[in-house]
């Protein structure tokens, strides 16, 4: 289906890589895996793979309780695995590129701030939720039948999270998603929605986070006097 489609490049995750690299690799596409663990970053090259996506445990998603942040995760993959790295997990505009950067990756992945641009298409409700959250907004979740996940403290989630488990299960995610009950299932968003202050368009964010990240370098590097 997506050689028919004409598709280049594939990301796989929450998967073992060894399972479709080949098939994507002899269908002529490139193949980067997401990883949350060195562990992980190790198999990915064992496969064949292009290039990894270094995940650290603030991003939002489908985390392991004990992974490491990206400040701990990126630097160690890159000391450690000689292939292209993107970085993710805590990213969210120039700053916090140009720091991945230095970290070792070629390039960054945002998913909750995309998740709140204006060309997202989820309800308003969860992205006026999402821009109102603080640093200290999201948890860390099992949620019925899956693993763990990073989600807005939603009242949903603070009464699973006290009762140690959840009844709400992702079945509610169109509700959620695209009619705005912030009660009809769990909403992933990492802890840079505390970093996230409005709404704006994917071109603005793309073309700020470029020309910030230059500055940020400019100006680390003007405070170091070098
Ligand atoms: C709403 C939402 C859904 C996501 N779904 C997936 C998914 O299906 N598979 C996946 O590998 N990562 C998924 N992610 C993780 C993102 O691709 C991205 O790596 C992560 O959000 C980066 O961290 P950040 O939220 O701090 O930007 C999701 C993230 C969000 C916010």
């Amino acid at each position: 289906m997506l050689a028919a489609a004409g598709i280049r490049t594939v990301i796989t995750s929450a998967g073992d890589p060894r399972v479709m690299t080949g098939r994507l690799h002899d269908a002529g596409m490139t193949v980067f895996h997401v990883v949350g663990s060195l562990r992980n970053a190790l198999k990915a090259a064992d496969a064949g793979v292009d290039g990894v996506i270094v995940e650290g445990v603030e991003g939002g998603g489908f985390k392991n309780p004990q992974a490491a942040s990206t400040l701990v995760l990126l630097p160690l993959v890159a000391s450690r695995v000689r292939l292209s790295i993107i970085a993710a997990g805590g990213i969210c505009d120039g700053p916090s590129m140009a720091a991945a950067l230095v970290l070792g990756a070629q390039g960054v992945q945002m998913g909750t701030r995309m998740l709140t641009s204006a060309e997202s298409p989820i309800h308003d409700n969860l992205k006026n939720a999402v821009v109102g959250a603080d640093e200290t907004a999201t948890v860390m979740l099992s949620v019925r039948g899956l693993p763990t996940m990073r989600v807005l403290r939603t009242l949903t989630a603070e009464r699973a999270l006290a009762a140690g488990r959840s009844d709400v299960g992702l079945d509610g995610i169109p509700a959620l998603y695209f009619t705005g009950d912030l009660a009809a299932s769990m909403a992933n968003t990492g802890q840079v929605a505390g970093r996230i202050a409005q709404v704006e368009a994917v071109a603005d964010i793309i073309d700020q986070t470029w020309a910030g990240a230059r500055a940020a370098l400019d100006d680390a590097r003007a405070r170091l006097d070098v």
